[in-house]
């Protein structure tokens, strides 16, 4: 009785504080996000956070309160503000506890501490320099044209093809032999490896994991909320993970191409310490994962948005196919001149969900878009309300890659002279932006580009798909994608 009047009092005082007292208590927002994390947890459980911020901030205004201690922001200015501001690469607002899942080394992506993640950042570096990236082109070449093989076997069959698997396969694939020379071989074999189902069979955890951190006195009990399977398939991952990089550490000077370990632990380097082979663990694990994901949303995605616009895809095959007499002819470096390839790639990037989960940031005590916001608060950015608003997007609901296009571009549309094309950073800004960037162009124009220089692809009947993901998609560590059934002919043209 006693305990139960204890925490009542508890609870009442701690809403009262939220409401009047609190540092981000003037501003707007749904009065329960104001008061618990329970309106952030059930948005994030049913998949739909990014657009349940969208929907708050039509309704409140620019900057919105969606959690006791969070604020959202929409404006470019916001965005700005909250991720490019540092000093010599230091940044100003620190990453939240989001995505970490503990065991101590935090690697890049996980790391809060600003001057350790400069650190980390620094040393990851040369592995996405041009001249790196360019040395470790001939293992995109290798897994694409494996896909241009496979399709030419399996992709024009009468029952097609289902792109979401198969494009997740060919990603994985490059990213793994990228990141460590671990070859999965899921294109080869057609069918998913171990580490690539683990990742996604851990992915309703790692949303349980993120939860529970905004819950402290739960969050002990994690583990007995989260599927057993789940944590199977995350032991899972981190167990392969561990073996192939030591598999990679011990052909340190016998390896048979150019990958990320080549920077991370060159061949002439002392064998690395127990301390050492931890952090470069957690780290490779990180960019095999976040060389992968997005990856395979931009071939998948690509090719399905613009299969649903078919004049403006048979625009983009003709650039293609008119810029190369010859499929060994085709390379990242003679695709960037393509503008109609560069405006599809980039309006995929706008409509797909890449940081759908706000990358949230700690202020310092500083200002963003000229409110000030208290050492402390979490802020984050509505890159998916962004992306959907009229007010910075003509159209912004349609795949229009026209909007990307130099206005002396034949297929150039001034009706979307006006949108906020300079303001749209879909690799972040500043110390933490994506490292990955220039390799993610190549890979992406590269697949595209030999893809439907090769093949007449077509969708199967009956599956139009909505090009804002607001009906069957899932948000959680990783966003689910539909699954896109196509035909690919060796082309007729
Ligand atoms: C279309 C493809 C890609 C997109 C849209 C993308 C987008 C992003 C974004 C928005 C961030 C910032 C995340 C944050 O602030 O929390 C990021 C970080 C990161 N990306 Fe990418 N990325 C892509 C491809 C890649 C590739 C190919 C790699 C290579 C391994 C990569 C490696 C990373 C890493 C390691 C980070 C963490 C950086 C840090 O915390 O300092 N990404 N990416």
């Amino acid at each position: 009785m006693l305990f139960a009047l204890q925490v009542s009092l508890y609870a009442s005082l701690r809403c009262f504080y939220n409401l009047y007292l609190h540092p981000a208590c003037r501003f707007p927002g749904p009065r329960l996000a104001a008061i618990s994390n329970i309106w952030y947890a059930y948005h994030w459980l049913t998949g739909k956070y990014p657009m349940a911020i969208a929907g708050v901030l039509e309704r409140y205004g620019d900057v919105v309160r969606i959690g006791p201690n969070e604020l959202a922001f929409v404006t470019p200015q916001a965005a700005s503000d909250i991720y490019a501001s540092h000093t010599k690469y230091i940044e100003h607002f620190p990453k939240a506890s989001f995505v970490d899942l503990g065991g101590g080394d935090k690697g890049l992506t996980w790391e809060k501490d600003p001057a350790k993640h400069r650190a980390v950042a620094k040393k990851v570096a040369p592995a996405f320099s041009v001249k790196a990236i360019k040395s470790k082109e001939p293992t995109m070449h290798k897994y694409i044209d494996l896909f241009v093989q496979k399709m030419k076997e399996v992709g024009g069959q009468k029952e097609g093809i289902e792109l979401r698997e198969w494009t997740d396969w060919v990603a994985m694939d490059i990213s793994a032999d990228l990141a460590y020379g671990h070859e999965m071989r899921q294109v080869q074999q057609a069918k998913s490896a171990p580490f690539l189902k683990a990742i996604w069979g851990a992915n309703f955890l790692i949303a349980i994991h993120q939860i529970l951190h905004k819950f402290p006195l739960l969050s002990p009990l994690q583990f007995a909320f989260m599927p057993p399977g789940a944590v199977v398939n995350l032991l899972r991952a981190r167990r392969l993970n561990r073996a192939e990089l030591e598999r990679r550490i011990a052909q340190r000077d016998a390896t048979e191409h150019p990958d990320h370990v080549d920077q991370l632990l060159p061949a002439s380097s002392p064998a690395p310490t127990p301390t050492q082979k931890k952090h470069l663990d957690v780290v490779i694990g990180q960019l095999v994962v976040a060389g992968y994901e997005p990856i395979s949303s931009q071939f998948l995605c690509t090719l399905m948005f613009s299969l649903q616009e078919p004049a403006l895809h048979q625009q983009l095959v003709d650039e293609i196919r008119g810029a190369f007499a010859r499929y060994d002819d085709i390379t990242p470096d003679a695709l960037a001149g393509l503008p109609l390839l560069h405006a599809a790639l980039l309006e995929t990037l706008r409509l797909t969900v890449i940081g759908g989960g706000g990358l949230p940031r700690v202020s310092p005590g500083a200002t963003v878009d000229g409110h000030y916001i208290a050492r402390g608060v979490g802020v984050q950015y509505a890159h998916w309300a962004f992306t959907r608003s009229p007010r910075y997007f003509h159209e912004p609901r349609c795949f229009r890659p026209q909007r990307w296009l130099p206005a002396d571009h034949a297929a150039w549309d001034p009706a979307f002279k006006d949108d906020a094309t300079q303001h749209f950073f879909p690799f972040s800004q500043g110390p933490r932006a994506c490292p990955g960037m220039e390799l993610a162009w190549r890979e992406t124009r590269l697949f595209i580009g030999k893809v439907l220089w090769t093949f007449d692809v077509e969708a199967l009947p009956g599956q139009e798909k909505s090009v804002v993901f607001e009906n069957g998609f899932r948000m959680y560590g990783m966003w689910s994608k539909p699954q896109f059934w196509v035909r690919l002919q060796p082309r007729r043209g």
